[in-house]
């Protein structure tokens, strides 16, 4: 199951770390959030070193739509009913600011990056469409309100105009040549100052954690605070062009956008670990709507989701000093990526930065999601099944669809042999 992405690109390759290191700054992970912060901090001339337990951009980047816009579906209706005026108005300046840097860096690179608008649409939910676009307005939006759209049923959509489409690989590719960059590189713990890896310590002045799940279980509660979901994505060659960049409103629904003559359709969504629709649902629909398209690839991402739905960014937790941590970005981490290396930058320049309170780690945990995942947790803990997860223990449960272990506490993923896919889990699954 390769995407689209890394099936046409040809990313850079880097040694391993060979010897024990000292640097200025140490970032921890090689995907869109590590590699931008690297790219700034070079620009910065900050001495730093990225080491990656595996490939760069093998991660979530390599299994994203490439979708760079500041708008997430309703996000604004919601966050306005949690939070106050003003601090949702700078969220929606994190994003508008990060998809204008992002653009502007991808002109510069070739990446197939493209100007397009961005909807968020519904087939007959027009009121939600409705309150959203007053949201919106209250934090200096201003979309419009659109109809005949060029989806393959009526719908109606709130349109952000200017925002871009690319090719995550490709931008990686050409932002990672140069970068200080150890591959094959994992590591195993921190010890103060000191990154301990399976190729030698690395003591970094101020550490950044960006592995897409935070792997420090100690500090700052990622594993209450976070979840993962699962979501799919077919490039169909013979399907309409749709001319922009669509999510529907509803929770799990469809998401399109074109790259060439593909179009990829997304949706069929669930947490990691809970029954879902996966590719079998965007067939039900390409059957239904793009009856004479062909499917060219498949792939699914993995998103780790916070209990408001802003990210995780800046100090890891207030017991810890000089580590940061950049980590999720719900299904937005193009510009989520580049909101967080910004900030981050400015964190370790000491530099002030306006949005470090909108993407505070720190910030109260109260919130209905926090007893979504504590049932969740506690449900699956004491499930009498195995395999058992090496996070935490908690009961796994195969997914079909995609030949795997799913832990449905914090999204760790295995292969059918045991192999750890995906984080906060660092070892394999014992099968008994
Ligand atoms: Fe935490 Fe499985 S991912 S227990």
């Amino acid at each position: 199951m390769e995407s689209l992405w890394s099936a046409t690109a040809s990313l850079p390759v880097f040694p391993r770390l060979e010897a024990d290191k000292r640097t200025d700054v140490l970032i921890i992970g090689g995907g869109m959030a590590g590699l931008l912060c690297a790219y700034l901090l070079e620009q910065a001339g900050v001495s730093y070193l990225l080491v990656e337990a595996g490939e760069i951009g093998a991660g979530v980047t390599g299994n994203t739509t490439g979708k760079i816009t500041a708008q997430h579906g309703l996000e604004y209706t919601r966050l306005l009913k949690e939070f106050p005026v003003e601090l949702v108005r700078q969220h929606w300046q994190a994003q508008t600011q990060a998809v204008e840097d992002l653009s502007r860096l991808c002109r510069k690179i070739p990446c197939d990056f493209q100007e397009k608008d961005a909807f968020v649409f519904a087939r007959d939910n027009l009121e939600a469409l409705e309150k959203e676009a007053l949201a919106m307005a209250k934090v200096g939006a201003a979309p419009e309100l659109v109809s005949d759209l060029p989806l393959p049923f009526v719908a109606q959509g709130l349109k952000i105009p200017h925002q871009g489409q690319f090719h995550p690989l490709k931008f990686l590719e050409g932002i990672a040549r140069g970068l200080h960059i150890y591959e094959h590189t994992r590591v195993l713990e921190l010890s103060g100052n000191t990154a301990v890896t399976d190729r030698g310590d690395i003591r970094g002045e101020k550490i950044i954690v960006a592995t897409h799940f935070p792997f420090l279980n100690r500090r700052g509660a990622y594993f209450l605070k976070m979840y993962q979901q699962r979501s799919y994505v077919l490039a169909l060659e013979g399907a309409a062009q749709v001319e922009g960049m669509y999510i529907e409103a509803e929770p799990g629904g469809l998401s399109f956008r074109n790259y060439g003559n593909l179009l990829l359709l997304g949706g069929g969504g669930h947490r990691t670990g809970k029954a879902g629709g996966g590719w079998e649902y965007l067939r039900q629909k390409v059957q239904r709507y793009y009856p004479a398209a062909r499917e060219c690839y498949h792939w699914a991402a993995q998103d780790c989701m916070t209990l408001d739905g802003m990210a995780y960014v800046g100090p890891y937790s207030r017991g810890t000093r000089n580590l940061y941590v950049a980590t999720g970005f719900h299904k937005w981490g193009m510009t989520g990526s580049m909101a967080a290396a910004t900030l981050l930058r400015d964190m370790v320049l000491e530099k002030e930065n306006p949005y470090a309170r909108v993407f505070a780690p720190d910030r109260p945990m109260l919130r209905p999601q926090l007893g979504v995942n504590a049932w969740e947790a506690t449900r699956s803990l004491l499930t009498f099944r195995t395999p058992r997860c090496p996070h935490l223990g908690c009961s796994l449960v195969w997914n079909p669809q995609e030949h795997a272990w799913e832990c449905p506490c914090h999204g760790s993923r295995f292969s059918q042999s045991g192999k750890v896919l995906d984080n906060p889990a660092n070892k394999n699954m014992k099968k008994k």
